[in-house]
């Protein structure tokens, strides 16, 4: 990564710089004032770390671990996130590819902007499918049948979208899809020439996924209106007892924020259970998911997994989430300021950037190990 470019924030500030505003306020936004988002960044910076002397740490700390059935190499993972290619064409296989490397898992999402098919192919061990369950159950049950066929072992149920957020900068920027660019979007297109060829070229990003399930010949706007449909309204504990029952492999309920949920979730035979406020897109006035998961941890039975995400902007803050007592941690909107910053060779950079700030901070801390059981400080000697 160039000098200039070595934290969350330098990427951010130069994906701004490279991307429209509207595609960059799709990324960077959240719901309402944004005090969710706000919320779950400030639980992290708030919360410290304590050093921990002479535990020599000459040999690097191991960050490696083991979640839903499979030994990862770093603890954190990317989260699922729609509308990827508007940070660059291609944005989705960039970190598919990017995560395959590094061992570390990668959630395909339902609103993806390249085919959950392709994505497996780029990441035939380390992807997931992260599923919207909306209005149409035929809909549903051939998304999980293709997760199924593209050979995809853990599907990740999105709970947190009985309702799109209200999203102020979307829908100050008259962001929708396709894109109608107005004067101001224009401007903005002109800002930034080498995103607009390169969208031209590519043609603008497109919910793929659902395209077969649209009209032959559908608009762009016939299949983000099948989205909203299809991202919104069904899931209930009924519904997702059904995908329990039909989906065999492994199965994770996202955007759990209290115990009672997440001991349902555990108890309808979810594998593990991901507390989350959807990066505050959705819930205004969610508490941060940081809370939220000490609270989940004290509630469950210690053997329950637990995945957080939500305001993750460095390697300390994945080690404050797993002190916290999560088993995993899964890291969003950074990666598409990365691609926005610095295009394929971002999300590589990242997780490199990543698992370097989080060895250090194990190293100071005197932490060996990323496992909850094997979390426990080495003795001072
Ligand atoms: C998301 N998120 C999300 N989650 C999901 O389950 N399905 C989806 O399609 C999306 N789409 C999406 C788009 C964008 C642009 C963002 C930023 C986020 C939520 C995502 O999985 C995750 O919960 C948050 O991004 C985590 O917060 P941070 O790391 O972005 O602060």
């Amino acid at each position: 990564m160039s000098r200039s470019l070595i934290s969350v924030e330098d990427l951010r500030r130069r994906a701004k710089a490279r991307m429209p505003r509207f595609a960059f306020d799709y990324i960077d936004g959240g719901a309402g004032r944004e005090m969710a988002l706000q919320r779950s960044e400030a639980a992290f910076r708030e919360t410290c770390l304590t050093p921990h002397v002479l535990v020599n740490s000459a040999t690097p700390a191991d960050l490696g671990t083991r979640f839903l059935g499979r030994d990862w190499t770093l603890p954190f993972g990317i989260a699922p996130m729609g509308l990827p290619g508007l940070a660059w064409p291609g944005a989705d296989l960039m970190m598919a590819r990017a995560a395959e490397a590094a061992g570390a898992p990668m959630v395909a999402a339902t609103p993806g902007t390249a085919r959950l098919e392709a994505v497996r192919h780029a990441a035939p061990t380390a992807s997931m499918f992260q599923l919207y369950v909306g209005a149409s159950a035929e809909i549903t049950e051939d998304l999980i049948a293709r997760a199924e066929r593209a050979g995809y072992d853990t599907l990740i149920v999105t709970a947190d979208v009985p309702r799109p957020g209200k999203r102020l900068r979307d829908l100050r920027n008259g962001f929708s899809l396709p894109l109608r660019p107005g004067p101001r979007m224009l401007a903005d297109l002109l800002r930034c020439p080498a995103w607009s060829l390169a969208t031209a070229r590519h043609g603008s990003p497109s919910l793929v996924n659902l395209a077969d399930y649209a009209a032959p010949g559908a608009s762009a706007s016939g299949l983000a209106a099948l989205m909203a449909r299809q991202s919104s309204g069904r899931l209930d504990w009924q519904v997702f007892a059904e995908i329990r029952k039909r989906w065999s492999g492994k199965l994770v309920l996202k955007g759990v924020m209290t115990a009672d949920d997440a001991l349902k979730a555990h108890e309808a035979g979810a594998d593990a259970v991901w507390i989350s406020s959807h990066g505050g897109r959705q819930l205004d006035s969610a508490p941060a998911t940081l809370t939220a998961l000490r609270q989940i941890r004290s509630a469950l039975p210690p053997d329950v997994p637990l995945a957080v995400d939500g305001g993750v902007r460095s390697g300390e803050d994945i080690l404050k989430a797993l002190e916290a007592g999560a088993d995993f941690v899964f890291i969003g909107r950074p990666f598409l300021y990365a691609i926005g910053a610095l295009r394929a060779a971002g999300p590589s950079a990242l997780l490199e950037m990543f698992a370097a700030e989080l060895e250090a901070a194990m190293a100071l801390t005197g932490r060996r190990s990323c496992t909850r059981d094997g979390g426990e400080r080495q003795k001072a000697c």
